[in-house]
């Protein structure tokens, strides 16, 4: 019973998007959603998905509307308590004001675009020590690396991991639990789901008890981690909660994992489809942001997200009613022709590049600004230190989510400068 089966997961967004619907259902498909984009766009920009209940929205301007307008569209798709055992606290990823204001606020300082550029030297010598363990292990031959495990994956881990203050050691573990808390199912049978959110509610129960065990030891200690800060913030003179304190970190360690490997490799994948844009590159380093900004529209790590009706309202001519779901394709926005001229086609020198791969309003990324320098730091990394870089002839594992895009393994052949 998939009805069910759906009812009962703990988590909207596991099964939100179309990733999991009949139109992407293959590999082929999850690799190349595009064309379903397409199809749907030509039909309209909002459709209803009778399987799901719920609307698809992938107009650009459809989509901005519905993320700009919080009061009737909200993010608090997880109620309390959900998620299998345990009482998780949501995170402000699933918060509407004012409480996401609020814990937003004691956050934002850490990641302003000011406070993530003291880091970029920090963020260099990781990558360029990422590189030097290749490096070791292969004697500097010329050979095939897998470019997430490489540097794609360990990179923004690393990095988060040494800002929120855990040992980056259990890096190992964490790619366990954040791949978990992106899967989407392989498919709709009772069986499946049912599987899947059996092993994500113990993924979390073992990611809230790691992370109740680091606060422990934080707690002990002044230190000027970002688990310090929060422990020491406070919101009209209270404390976050233990609870908040672990949605606050498990949303960080999932949010700054995946996203960024798949917008290095992404910008891989682009750079070897477009050997003249690499050449460009290798010239000109300096178009290495627009590569950044391209891959992000058209590769978008995170396809969609959603969002729940809060008052009876018309998008796209549609009627939307209270308590309706709606999935919001990113994806689909960022490849609107109305908004993009030839949207399928991978132009790095796109301007003005408004993509909202993102997000927009009040839940924009709060990360953007470091995963671009951590892309930064892994695209010139590479180009300086190897003398030529070629993909091979594979086949690619998409990962298997409803709403990150990207691949599980991406091998490429490099020859490092002597
Ligand atoms: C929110 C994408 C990297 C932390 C979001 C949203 C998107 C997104 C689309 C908005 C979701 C919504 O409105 O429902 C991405 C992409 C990334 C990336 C594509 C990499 C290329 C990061 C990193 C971090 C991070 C590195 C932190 C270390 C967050 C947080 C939020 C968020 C905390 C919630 C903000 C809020 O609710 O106010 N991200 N993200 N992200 N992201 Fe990222």
């Amino acid at each position: 019973d998939v009805d069910g089966a759906l009812a009962n997961t703990s988590n909207a967004q596991h099964f939100m998007a179309g990733f999991v619907r009949t139109a992407l259902r293959t590999r082929e498909q999850r690799l190349n959603p595009f064309p379903w984009y397409r199809t749907c766009l030509s039909q309209g920009t909002v459709l209803r998905d009778e399987t799901s209940q719920s609307w698809d929205v992938f107009g650009y301007e459809e989509a901005q509307f519905i993320l700009r307008n919080h009061a009737h569209f909200s993010s608090e798709r997880t109620a309390r308590g959900q998620g299998g055992p345990g009482n998780y606290a949501p995170s402000i990823l699933n918060l509407d004001p004012p409480r996401h204001t609020q814990l937003r606020r004691l956050i934002n300082l850490a990641f302003t675009p000011k406070a993530i550029a003291a880091f970029q030297p920090h963020i260099e010598a990781i990558t360029a020590s990422l590189l030097d363990d290749i490096v070791k292990e292969t004697g500097g031959k010329a050979g095939e690396i897998d470019l997430v495990d490489a540097l794609a994956y360990p990179l923004p881990v690393i990095v988060i991991a040494e800002m929120l203050g855990v040992p980056a050691a259990d890096r190992e573990k964490f790619k366990r639990w954040s791949d978990l808390l992106v899967e989407g199912p392989a498919d709709l049978r009772a069986e499946t789901l049912a599987d899947l959110v059996a092993r994500r509610a113990a993924g979390r129960k073992e990611l809230d008890d790691y992370f109740r065990d680091i606060v422990d030891v934080h707690r002990q200690k002044d230190d000027n981690t970002l688990i310090g800060a929060l422990i020491a913030a406070q919101i009209e003179n209270e404390s976050l909660s233990l609870e908040e304190l672990i949605s606050f970190c498990v949303l960080l360690l999932a949010a700054g994992n995946e996203t960024t490997t798949n917008l290095i490799v992404g910008a891989w994948r682009c750079l070897l489809e477009h050997p003249e844009t690499m050449a460009m590159l290798r010239e000109n380093p300096a178009l290495v942001d627009g590569v950044i900004e391209e891959t992000l529209r058209y590769y978008s790590p995170v396809q969609a997200t959603s969002r729940i009706v809060t008052q009876d309202i018309e998008v796209g001519g549609q009627q939307f009613a209270k308590g309706d779901r709606v999935v919001v394709w990113l994806g689909a926005a960022n490849r609107d022709a109305r908004v993009f001229e030839d949207p399928d086609q991978f132009i790095p020198t796109r301007s003005p590049n408004h993509h909202m791969a993102f997000g927009h309003g009040i839940h924009f990324c709060l990360g953007a600004p470091l995963a671009k320098l951590e892309a930064r730091a892994a695209i010139l990394a590479m180009l300086s230190r190897m003398e030529d870089i070629s993909a091979v002839e594979t086949v690619l594992a998409p990962i298997v989510s409803g709403f990150v895009y990207g691949v599980k393994s991406f091998p490429i052949e490099v020859a490092w400068v002597a």
